[in-house]
């Protein structure tokens, strides 16, 4: 009995290590040794990990208003937005988002991914070294700083969002930890300056809100999108700054760093796969020639959009949905309490044989069959989540990387240094934990149209 008990807090302290730094892992060790859904215990709560897509679909689509967001992200942003709003307050922001990822909207957006792209596809010089690690999230920032607020940017500079991030990411690690409240509270060095980045970013996006609502016309931004439709779509008529400003912060939050991750996967698994490099760098020279690539593009490269499909299916840059039961529920014949947490790993089926024959192979071919996205279960393949909580953004982030992907290999081949699996990291996004060294080689293609 006492040995039991030990174990319990043993594994409540091992489970929150492992929780923090190897999620995959752990997941993976509870499915091998539970099966479908498997409970463990941290911080004085009960979570359920569920592994099955029809179980997720039961919870996710069937009982999502039994199911909230997590306290994860909830306590990072504290302040209500639509990454963590819930039932109603939920919808509204949906809706509100919606004109931010039009077809119109995107178009403009992909016009400036392209640019600035190309602007950094052009500063590389044959033979150099690059962390592509840091390149993808350099781009990825880059981007979301001169689609959301303009290529005006004045003090939003990808230097002031970085470092907020930088400091969000903090808060999230933070969260994990037993007595977190006790920690986020103590002065720590790293907290200080969290804290202060965060107020700068704020402070920045304060001050792009007031110059786009003195313009009075809705601009191409994302930020401008935003603050009209908020404008013209709020439930209670009017609304403070500091209600765009959270979800601005969210939006980022929620797209950069994924983004990034899903760009930095690409460029690993083509080098790990030369054939299905070829077959890029084929499809590119046919249909680009040297000319850079727009939004009337995206759909034309289906081999491209096929390499960022299986991708985001070998290796998903967010692997699991974290969600907190609100009453008593059961799923596929598990019950989980009110107060539990439930958290849905999509990537369990995204390897599973049963849905992808040979999941553990590179395949972009998979996704060229005609029938190839019919006949599975809806979270059999859900990258991007499914149902009332799809990412806003799937549309935004799938045009930067076939983009990216498009017009680098125009110019470039991108060769991993060394055949050993660089170390992940697994904290809410999964990526590479440091330095994704690769050596760029120019290749021979159809000359760059200036
Ligand atoms: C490869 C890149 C991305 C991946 C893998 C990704 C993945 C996801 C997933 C799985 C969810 C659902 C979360 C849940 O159900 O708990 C989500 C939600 C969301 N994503 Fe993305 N995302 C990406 C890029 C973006 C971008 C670029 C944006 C914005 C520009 C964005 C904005 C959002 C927002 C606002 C939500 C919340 C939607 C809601 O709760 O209704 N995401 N994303």
């Amino acid at each position: 009995m006492a040995t039991q008990h030990r174990e319990r807090w043993f594994d409540r302290f091992r489970n929150v290590r492992r929780r923090a730094t190897d999620t995959t892992g752990l997941f993976a060790e509870l499915h091998r040794r539970h099966g479908d859904a498997a409970s463990f215990p941290m911080l004085g709560k009960r979570y359920t990990v569920f592994f099955d897509p029809m179980q997720m679909e039961e919870a996710l689509i069937g009982h999502h208003e039994c199911l909230h967001k997590g306290r994860e992200q909830k306590e990072a942003l504290e302040n209500p937005c639509l990454v963590t709003a819930d039932g109603e307050d939920h919808q509204w922001r949906r809706k509100l988002i919606q004109p931010s990822f039009t077809p119109k909207a995107l178009r403009s957006y992909a016009g400036v991914m392209t640019d600035d792209i190309v602007m950094r596809r052009d500063r590389i010089d044959d033979g150099d070294l690059l962390d592509m690690n840091d390149l993808t999230h350099e781009i990825a920032l880059s981007i979301a700083a001169r689609t959301f607020f303009g290529e005006d940017l004045e003090d939003v500079t990808p230097t002031v969002i970085k470092e907020a991030l930088a400091g969000y990411r903090w808060l999230i690690m933070l969260s994990f930890l037993p007595m977190r409240h006790f920690f986020r509270a103590l002065p720590l060095p790293k907290s200080i300056a969290a804290k202060k980045a965060i107020r700068r970013l704020d402070d920045s996006i304060y001050a792009a809100i007031r110059r786009i609502r003195a313009a009075g016309k809705e601009g191409g931004e994302l930020v401008s999108h935003l603050v009209h439709s908020w404008e013209k779509g709020h439930p209670r008529g009017t609304f403070t700054e500091a209600e765009v400003k959270d979800e601005v912060v969210a939006v980022l939050i929620a797209g950069h760093e994924s983004t990034a991750a899903a760009m930095a996967w690409s460029f690993y698994h083509l080098s790990r796969n030369p054939e299905a490099r070829e077959c890029l760098e084929r499809e590119v020279d046919e249909v680009l020639g040297g000319r850079a690539p727009g939004f009337d593009d995206v759909p034309k490269l289906p081999y491209i959009g096929a390499v960022v499909d299986e991708t985001m299916r070998v290796s998903p840059s967010v692997a699991y949905l974290d969600r907190v039961a609100v009453k008593d529920i059961t799923i596929g014949g598990t019950r989980v309490r009110k107060g539990d947490g439930a958290l849905f790993n999509t990537m369990t089926p995204m390897h599973s044989a049963k849905y992808f024959p040979e999941p553990e192979r590179f395949l972009p071919e998979r996704w060229l069959e005609p029938k190839a996205r019919k006949g599975r279960p809806r979270y059999a393949y859900a990258p991007f989540g499914s149902g009332p909580r799809l990412c806003s953004g799937f549309r935004f982030s799938r045009i930067q990387l076939v983009l990216a992907l498009a017009i680098m290999a125009q110019r470039w081949r991108f060769d991993l240094l060394s055949s050993e699996e660089p170390p992940v990291l697994d904290l809410v996004i999964y990526k590479f934990k440091g330095a994704l060294d690769m050596r760029a080689r120019a290749r021979e293609a159809p000359s760059l149209a200036t």
